[in-house]
């Protein structure tokens, strides 16, 4: 089955393609700029009266029950290249028992006959499935036509992503970002399936979180600073003016660890994401208030480089890390992990604190 020819699909389907291609042989993550989760600190317990096997990664979110705290992220859909990584990954995440999230559906909306690059449920019948638009994109379609898409790839929820920072560098991309949470709350109201708000690098503040909250959001998947930075991967595809200017954001986000812990207390079940790439991380990002973790660029590359069978590994090699960080914090279950405490740094003190002198002035 070959992807069609219209021309605004092309556009789309060339630069999912070209994405693929600079994720896959650039640098593409940040320089200079980390996730801070160097500054979060677990609490040794040398007497855990604990064994491996005594342990529960299990998880219930959004209605499925995960064998692990992991989703893969969502990444792409539109040509036959990505159909096959769309499947693959989605496999990979139902032997694993986590949750996977397909790419922007954007152009499937463009071109219909698009839909079966994006079609994995078959390869992962009983794996929570995301689906994937982008917010203005969201707002220029009925509620029927979002549901739709939902509906045709049959997902569990609808990942709305929010990514300002990479449309504004990007040549082509939106320039007016008007009308957002009006789109959030009439999805949150008429959809059939939850809504998760997902940044896509650049980190959700404390502010954003409390205004998606008031608009009927229930979760969010914070996609930090410190990993794939949109930002670059634009800058480097672009003109010189996207170049000039992606370099002048290149640092540009909330680092994930940050964006985490101004997040906490705000009732938001939180997914944490961007840069996230050792099981060590992960349980820090757990202890931190976070429901499930993410990553999508360690596993597109693992998988790229050896096949679904590497993507397994590397997700259990993110497992063993975590397992190793629960015996070593005493926690049987993630719940209990959630409630050890933590020895933060100053530089993620610092973001905490502006997140709160931000606090009772509304979104700024
Ligand atoms: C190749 C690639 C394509 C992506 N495409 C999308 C997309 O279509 N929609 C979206 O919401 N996020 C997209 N993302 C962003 C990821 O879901 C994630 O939020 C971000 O890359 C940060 O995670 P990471 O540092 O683990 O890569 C993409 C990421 C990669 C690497």
């Amino acid at each position: 089955m070959a992807a069609t020819k219209s021309p605004a699909s092309r556009l789309l389907r060339e630069r999912k393609h070209s994405h693929l291609d600079l994720c896959l042989s650039e640098q593409v993550e940040y320089r200079g700029k980390t996730t801070l989760f160097e500054e979060v600190e677990l609490i040794h317990n040398s007497l855990p009266e604990l064994a491996l096997e005594d342990l529960d990664l299990n998880v219930d979110f959004l209605g499925k029950r995960l064998r692990a705290p992991f989703l893969i992220t969502g990444m792409t859909g539109g040509t036959e290249e990505a159909f096959t990584v769309n499947r693959d990954l989605a496999i990979v995440a139902e032997q694993c028992g986590i949750g996977f999230g397909l790419g922007s559906q954007r152009v499937m909306q463009r071109d219909p006959r698009t839909a079966w690059t994006f079609a994995v449920r078959e390869s992962a019948p009983t794996t929570l499935l995301l689906a994937n638009i982008g917010l203005t994109q969201a707002g220029e379609q009925s509620t029927e036509r979002v549901n739709q898409l939902v509906d045709s790839v049959g997902a569990d929820a609808l990942c709305v992503h929010l990514n300002p920072a990479q449309e504004l560098i990007q040549p082509e991309g939106d320039r007016s970002f008007r009308g957002g949470c009006d789109t959030l709350r009439r999805l949150c109201a008429e959809l059939t399936v939850p809504v998760v708000a997902k940044e896509t690098g650049c980190g959700i503040s404390r502010a954003v979180g409390e205004a998606l909250r008031a608009a009927g959001v229930g979760y969010l998947d914070v996609s930090g600073a410190g990993g794939t930075s949109w930002v670059r991967v634009e800058s480097l595809r672009g003109d010189n003016h996207s170049r000039r200017l992606g370099e002048l954001f290149s640092s540009w986000g909330i680092p994930t660890a940050a964006s985490l812990a101004m997040l906490r207390g705000t009732g938001l079940e939180l997914i944490a994401s961007g840069g996230l790439r050792t099981g060590l991380e992960m349980a820090k990002a757990i202890a931190m208030g976070a429901r499930l973790c993410g990553a999508a660029l360690p596993i597109y590359r693992a998988y790229r480089e050896g096949g679904t069978q590497a993507a397994v590994d590397l997700i259990r090699e993110l497992m063993d890390g975590l397992r190793t960080a629960m015996v070593l914090t005493g926690s049987r279950t993630l719940a209990d992990l959630a409630q050890q405490p933590l020895v933060l740094g100053e530089r993620l003190k610092a973001w905490i604190d502006a997140a709160h002198s931000q606090r009772g002035k509304g979104q700024q």
